[in-house]
């Protein structure tokens, strides 16, 4: 999960890492009275999750409190590369001096994590890696060791940052180490970490991406999280313990493993092509046990979907054995009564097949229809939902 910039100042806050006063605000108003509260100039930041947003025109300095209100009039509304502003943070104004570049991230390619460190902050450090890569300094971290203010300080030299602040800026540097392994984060960047005129180093805006794998051991990290992006369905695959992502055509997807259901998302959008272009509307792997209420849950979830014309339930049964299988969607479609209306394409295979293919036509339900091969199972999903 990706932090906004205000969420991102809270947790550097919390663990000592030397930041601005700032708070949030939804609304002008509030932008004013948090203006007036702070005092003097101050900044007004647009809080999406994207970064250049001072060259986009969302970070705007005010007077006062009467300006800040204009300026947040502004930014409020504004369409930042398709990210509509809902929230902007009042910061206290920095008289800045120089602007660098902190990060420290999981380099996944090298299997370690890694630091990377330069005097030429303040701009997009893609760019810096780019055109003048000897500003910027990538050192790797070793997860036991950690970062002693002693390894800092090497790193801040190499950086070649002014031996005047190497120490403040070392310092600055052990506590967001901590605040990375403290929070579980896999990214922590400060895009501008500035120097002010008075001579404190201070993070001026901060990029923070914690590990959802993580999640279990900060029940405070929920908190966090964006309910306005979320997709409502997602959210409420989320609710029920699915693993659901919406995808963007008609055919609904329901499999049991996600390697299983990841050939069904291709197979479909394959047969598609012969029906001008047909593709899966989600992605659900309902998992090993396949039980009556969790067949019941996807459908609802995935019948819920507007885009959703039918539906397939690609099953090979393995230790959740067809029958049981089987009859998960005879009593899924009987506690969705009604609320069932999509023709639903169903194809068993694997462990007691005969069983669960005899149970399913048993009960010939009027929206389902049985086929043997996953091809043409798919073909006819997509065929149905072209119709
Ligand atoms: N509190 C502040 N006081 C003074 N200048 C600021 C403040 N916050 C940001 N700025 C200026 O605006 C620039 C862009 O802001 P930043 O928060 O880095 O947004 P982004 O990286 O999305 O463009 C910074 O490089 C800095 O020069
Ligand atoms: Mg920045």
């Amino acid at each position: 999960m990706d932090l906004f910039e205000y969420q991102a100042r809270d947790l550097f806050e919390k663990h000592g890492v030397p930041v601005l006063a700032g708070a949030v605000a939804t609304t002008p108003e509030e932008a004013e009275s948090a203006a007036a509260s702070m005092g003097g100039k101050v900044v007004v930041k647009a809080q999406v999750k994207v970064g250049g947003r001072g060259k986009a025109g969302g970070v705007k300095v005010a007077a006062d409190a009467a300006d800040a209100k204009v300026k947040a009039a502004a930014i409020l509304g504004m369409d930042i590369k398709g990210h509509i502003v809902g929230k902007v943070m009042i910061a206290q104004a920095a008289a800045i001096e120089a602007e660098y570049y902190l990060a420290i991230l999981l380099d996944r390619s090298n299997r370690t994590f890694l630091v990377m460190a330069s005097v030429a902050g303040g701009m997009d450090i893609e760019h810096v890696a780019k055109e003048t890569p000897e500003k910027l300094a990538k050192v790797p971290v070793n997860s036991i060791d950690g970062i002693s203010k002693n390894m800092a300080e090497k790193i801040i030299r190499q950086a070649q940052f002014p031996e005047e602040i190497v120490a403040k800026v070392a310092d600055v540097l052990v506590l967001l180490w901590k605040v990375f392994t403290s929070e579980d984060a896999t990214l922590v960047e400060v895009n501008p970490l500035v120097k002010t005129a008075d001579g404190r180093i201070v993070a001026l805006d901060g990029k923070v991406t914690l590990d959802d794998n993580a999640d279990f051991r900060h029940p405070d990290h929920a908190a966090l999280e964006d309910h306005s992006a979320t997709d409502p369905l997602e959210a409420a695959a989320k609710e029920k313990n699915l693993n659901y992502v919406k995808l963007d055509g008609s055919v609904g997807i329901i499999g049991n493993g996600a390697g299983l259901v990841m050939s069904t998302l291709d197979v479909v959008a394959y047969a598609g092509e012969k029906f001008g272009g047909v593709k899966p509307a989600n992605f659900l792997d309902i998992g090993g046990g396949a039980s009556a209420e969790v067949m019941a849950d996807g459908l609802s979830i995935i019948l819920g979907d507007k885009d959703v014309k039918s539906v397939f339930v690609n099953v090979f049964g393995g230790i959740t054995s067809c029958d049981a299988v089987a009859n998960g969607i005879v009593k899924a479609l009987e506690i969705l009564g009604d609320k069932a209306t999509k023709p639903i394409v169903v194809r068993l295979d694997g462990n007691n097949v005969i069983e669960g293919r005899r149970i399913l036509n048993e009960a010939a339900h009027p929206l389902i229809q049985q086929l043997e091969t996953m091809d043409g199972a798919a073909a006819r999903a997509a065929e149905l939902a072209a119709k």
